[in-house]
């Protein structure tokens, strides 16, 4: 790729090494003088693509960018900069971001001092990266997951000096605390608890954009639940691409189990975490999320595969043996518990009994919901290099008796709840119909039901009428 004088280009060979250098932790973030309100009279549009951690990350983004002055805008069109921030989990995921770049070069052709920004998971990747620069003219500034911090200085780079700024760092730096935050959500919050990943599936590009696992430290995660609660969050979602190995990479070892019990006792009515790998999930944390009512008895444990040679190639390190004595413990542990999972079919060489041994753990479960995704081969991991013998035509097979399969077991699930009183928290009224509200249940099933005069943020008790696949109707009572 042709390097420009200034420019940090990605390296994925260089972020899949894991140094033990330790990790600083930098509290304080401040804006260059010159950029300081250089957002004055201009606005921003954020498009966000991917996990939680993205939606996370643009809230950052926004809060710099208030910071520097600029006014959120509704939309992509008339605004004086536009980011996105994107995914590289599948081709398909790229392939969405891409089609909105382009789409993007059309204002950029009537507003030559449009600012496009691409950040994210995407930025991180090398190949991507010569597409933009060489086939993508209108993308201005380019930067990774590891800098959002200094968005004030590239951006003044790129609006004021007239330069593209290429800077992608492939190694992880400090965790910031503090760095001003523009919560998307009125009564939802997201909180990270951890930054990276160092599992390593084979299939997973994760690792190498979002570089080696890193925690927050407990007090600083508690204090910002506590300012949420003061603030009058109704839910907080804990992230971490694996909850559960929260603390493993400190050198006071703290636990999950032990910052979701001190998080609960915080007080706020509901408290989520995603996403829990089943490789650290421990008895005691079982045994938390049973003990608090105010935990929410959902739980997200991904499966990928059901046979236990295709486990072993995507290096999860659990059986499907052991994946279902842990299914069966927080089933009889934790009433009333639903659960999710996500599935990825047509791994290299997958054979049809090894797709059929999946579908044996979903019969099981029973799933309340499920992701489920063809296997796509991302640069630079292991499973991209497998050589594979099957075709797409079988995979899409796969894919479509997978989802007949889980989608009729958890209709079979939600009629359950038919006849039942649920409590909801209302996210607002339907764009059609102002008298039908929409919500989820403690256990994460999306309600549509008939209420009046309720605000976005409300608990309200809900008897639920009709059940279908991805949602339960009902009328507040
Ligand atoms: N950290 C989470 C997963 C984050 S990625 C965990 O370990 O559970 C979300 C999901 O995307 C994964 O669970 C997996 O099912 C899917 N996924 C990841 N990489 C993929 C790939 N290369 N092809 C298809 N699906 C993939
Ligand atoms: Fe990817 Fe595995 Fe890490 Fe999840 S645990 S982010 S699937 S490498
Ligand atoms: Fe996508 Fe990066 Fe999240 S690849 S799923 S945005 S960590």
């Amino acid at each position: 790729m042709k390097q420009k004088p200034g420019w940090v280009l990605p390296d994925l060979k260089e972020a899949q090494k894991r140094t033990t250098n330790t990790i600083d932790r930098i509290d304080t973030f401040t804006i260059p003088e010159v950029a300081r309100m250089m957002g004055r009279g201009k606005t921003y549009f954020i498009s966000t693509y991917g996990c939680q951690a993205n939606e996370r990350d643009s809230e950052t983004l926004a809060g710099i960018l208030d910071e520097l002055g600029f006014t959120p805008n509704e939309t992509a069109e008339g605004s004086d900069v536009i980011i996105i921030n994107t995914c590289a989990i599948r081709q398909n995921a790229e392939e969405k971001v891409l089609g909105e770049i382009g789409n993007f070069k059309r204002l950029y052709r009537e507003n030559k001092d449009l600012i496009i920004g691409v950040c994210g998971c995407m930025a991180q990747e090398e190949g991507l990266v010569e597409t933009l620069l060489t086939k993508y003219p209108q993308v201005r500034l380019l930067f990774g997951t590891h800098n959002i911090q200094e968005l004030p200085s590239m951006l003044y780079s790129c609006m004021f000096e007239g330069k593209k700024v290429v800077k992608i760092y492939s190694k992880e730096g400090e965790v910031y605390e503090n760095l001003p935050v523009h919560r998307f959500g009125t009564f939802k919050a997201w909180v990270n608890i951890m930054y990276g990943c160092d599992k390593f599936c084979t299939y997973c590009i994760v690792p190498y954009t979002r570089g080696k696992q890193r925690s927050r430290k407990m007090s600083e995660i508690l204090k910002e639940v506590q300012e949420l609660k003061d603030e009058g969050y109704k839910e907080i979602t804990l992230l971490g691409q694996n909850v559960n190995a929260y603390g493993k990479d400190m050198d006071n070892e703290q636990d999950f189990a032990t910052l979701l019990e001190e998080v609960a006792k915080i007080g706020i009515p509901r408290v989520r975490f995603t996403t829990s790998h089943p490789w650290d999930f421990s008895e005691q944390m079982i045994d938390v999320i049973a003990k608090y009512d105010n935990i929410m008895p959902f739980i997200h444990l991904p499966l990928q595969s059901g046979d236990d040679d295709v486990l072993k190639l995507m290096g999860r390190r659990y059986t499907k043996e052991s994946y279902l004595a842990l299914y069966d413990k927080i089933i009889n542990t934790i009433p009333n518990v639903a659960v999710s999972t996500d599935i990825i079919v047509g791994f290299p060489n997958e054979t049809d009994e090894q797709f059929e041994h999946t579908l044996d753990v979903v019969r099981y479960c029973k799933y309340d919901n499920a992701f489920t995704f063809i296997f796509s081969a991302r640069p630079g991991t292991p499973a991209s290099r497998m050589h594979d013998s099957i075709d797409m035509e079988t995979k899409r097979k796969r894919l479509a008796r997978l989802n007949k399969t889980w989608n009729d077991l958890a209709l079979e699930k939600n009629k359950a709840y038919i006849g039942r009183t649920v409590t909801v928290l209302v996210d607002g009224p339907s764009k059609k119909d102002e008298n039908v509200y929409s919500g989820y249940t403690d256990t994460q099933k999306l309600v549509n039901f008939k209420g009046e005069n309720l605000q976005a943020g409300d608990f309200v008790e809900v008897k639920i009428l009709d059940a279908k696949t991805f949602s339960l109707d009902g009328v507040a009572v």
